[in-house]
C-alpha cells in the first residue's frame, strides 16, 4: 500500500493529523493496533485547553463536544481544609472544556470515516524502515497476522510511549530526559451527580486528591497512591474513606456525593522527553515523543499542538516544496513541550505528599499554595498555563 503520510497510531494525535491533512488535500493512512471498540472505550484524561476546543470547532468536529462537554471558567485549589477558586475567565479571559479524550477519539473516527479516509484497525506496526531516505516504509502485521508494508513520503509516529516509532530512531540520534515520581494516581469513574461545579485539586497530609467530572451523571476522581499499588487493594469502602478524609473542609457544609464505582485504574506518573522529535522523514508527535505527569491534564493538548505544527510543515512541503517548516518542527514543538513539562512538574510537586521527605518540603508546598491562591500575579501564571499557552 502507498500513501503520502503514513500515520502510526490512531489516538488523538494520529486521528487529528489525518483529519487536518485531509482538509488540506493531503492523503494519509492510519495504522492502529487496537480495535475501534477498544480505542473508543479507553478512559483517559478529560480536560481540553481553550486552543484545543477552538481547533476542534474550526475543523468541524466540535459539535458534540459543545453539546455534551462542560465549559469551566475556573478550578479550585484546596489545602489546610480550605478551598480557593482560581478564576480563569477573570484572570486570562479563557477557560477549559471537560470532555473525555475517548469522546474526542470517537468524534475524530466518525469524521475520518465520513470523509472516506482509511483507518486500518488491529494493525500492529513492526518497524519503520528508511526514515533517513525519501521513501520510508512502515512494516506492520494486519489482523490476521500477515505482514504488510505501507510506503509513504512521511511517517508520523503517533504510536504512544511504547510504540515502535521512537525506537526506530538510532540511539545515537536522540537524547531522552526522564523523571519518575514516587507516587501514582488511583482513578475511579463513579455514577453520581457532580459534587462540585468545578474541579478540586486538593493537597492533604494523607496525599493528593482530585475531583473531576465526565458528565452530569458520571464523575472522575483520583487519589495519590503508591505507584506499585494494585486496584485489588482498594475496595470501594477504602476509596470513599480516603476521599472523604482528604477532601474534608475546615468549615463544613460541603459533602462528596458517592455512587456506584464503575471502573478503577492506576495511572503512573512520569516526565519524559525525547529530543529531537524528528529523524529524517519520521516525525514523532504526542506520547511517542513526550509524557507529562497527569496533574494539569496537558497530555492530549500537547499532542494536538504537535500535529498542528506537523500538518503545517507537511502541507507546506506539498504546496511549494519548502522544507524549512519540516526542519523547524522539532524545535517549535519542544519549546512548547518543555513549558508544559515544567507546568506539569510544578503542579505535581506542589500538590502531592512526598511521604519519604521531611516536613520542611511539605511546609514549602503549603506556602506555595498560599502564595498561588493569594497573589493575582501567581494565580494568573497558573491560569495562563492551565488554559494553555498561546500557539506560536
Ligand atoms: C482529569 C485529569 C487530570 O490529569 C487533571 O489534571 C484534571 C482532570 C480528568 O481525568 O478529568
Amino acid at each position: 500500500m502507498r500513501t503520502q503520510v503514513g500515520i502510526v497510531g490512531g489516538g488523538p494525535a494520529g486521528l487529528l493529523l489525518a483529519h487536518l491533512l485531509h482538509l488540506r488535500g493531503v492523503e494519509s493512512v492510519v495504522l492502529e493496533r487496537r480495535s475501534r471498540e477498544e480505542l473508543e472505550s479507553e478512559i483517559r484524561a478529560g480536560v481540553l485547553e481553550q486552543g484545543t476546543v477552538d481547533l476542534l470547532n474550526e475543523i468541524g468536529v466540535g459539535e458534540r463536544m459543545m453539546k455534551e462537554g462542560a465549559f469551566h471558567r475556573g478550578v479550585n485549589l484546596q489545602f489546610g481544609g480550605r478551598r480557593h477558586r482560581i478564576d480563569f475567565q477573570d484572570l486570562v479571559g479563557r477557560g477549559i472544556m471537560l470532555y473525555g479524550q475517548h469522546e474526542v477519539v470517537k468524534d475524530l473516527i466518525s469524521a475520518r470515516l465520513a470523509s472516506g479516509g482509511e483507518i486500518v484497525f488491529e494493525a500492529q506496526a513492526l518497524a519503520v524502515e528508511g526514515a533517513d531516505t525519501e521513501s520510508p516504509v512502515v512494516r506492520y502485521a494486519d489482523r490476521s497476522g500477515r505482514e504488510e508494508e505501507l510506503s509513504c513520503d512521511f511517517v508520523a509516529g503517533c504510536d504512544g510511549f511504547h510504540g515502535v516509532c521512537r525506537p526506530s530512531i538510532p540511539e545515537t540520534a536522540r537524547r531522552e530526559y526522564e523523571r519518575h515520581y514516587p507516587f501514582g494516581w488511583f482513578g475511579i469513574l463513579v455514577e453520581a451527580p457532580r459534587s462540585s461545579e468545578e474541579l478540586i485539586y486538593c493537597l492533604h497530609e494523607r496525599g493528593f486528591a482530585l475531583i473531576s467530572t465526565r458528565s452530569p451523571q458520571i464523575q472522575r476522581m483520583y487519589l495519590q497512591c503508591d505507584p506499585d499499588d494494585d486496584v485489588a487493594n482498594w475496595p470501594d469502602e477504602r476509596v470513599w474513606e480516603e476521599l472523604h478524609a482528604r477532601l474534608a473542609m475546615a468549615e463544613d457544609g460541603w459533602r462528596l456525593k458517592e455512587g456506584p464505582i464503575l471502573q478503577k485504574n492506576i495511572v503512573a506518573m512520569r516526565s519524559f522527553i525525547c529530543e529531537p522529535m524528528r529523524y529524517g522523514r519520521l516525525f514523532l508527535a504526542g506520547d511517542a515523543a513526550h509524557i507529562v505527569p497527569p496533574t494539569g491534564a496537558k497530555g492530549m493538548n500537547l499532542a494536538v499542538a504537535d500535529v498542528r505544527v506537523l500538518c503545517e510543515a507537511i502541507t507546506g512541503f506539498y504546496a511549494s516544496g519548502r522544507t524549512d517548516l519540516l526542519d523547524a518542527y522539532s524545535e517549535r514543538c519542544l519549546r512548547r513541550v518543555w513549558k508544559a513539562q515544567r507546568f506539569s512538574w510544578w503542579m505535581t510537586s506542589m500538590l502531592h505528599r512526598f511521604h519519604g521527605e521531611d516536613e520542611f518540603r511539605y511546609r514549602l508546598q503549603l506556602a506555595e499554595l498560599d502564595y498561588v491562591t493569594g497573589s493575582r500575579a501567581a494565580s494568573t501564571s497558573l491560569a495562563e498555563n492551565y488554559t494553555g499557552l498561546p500557539m506560536e
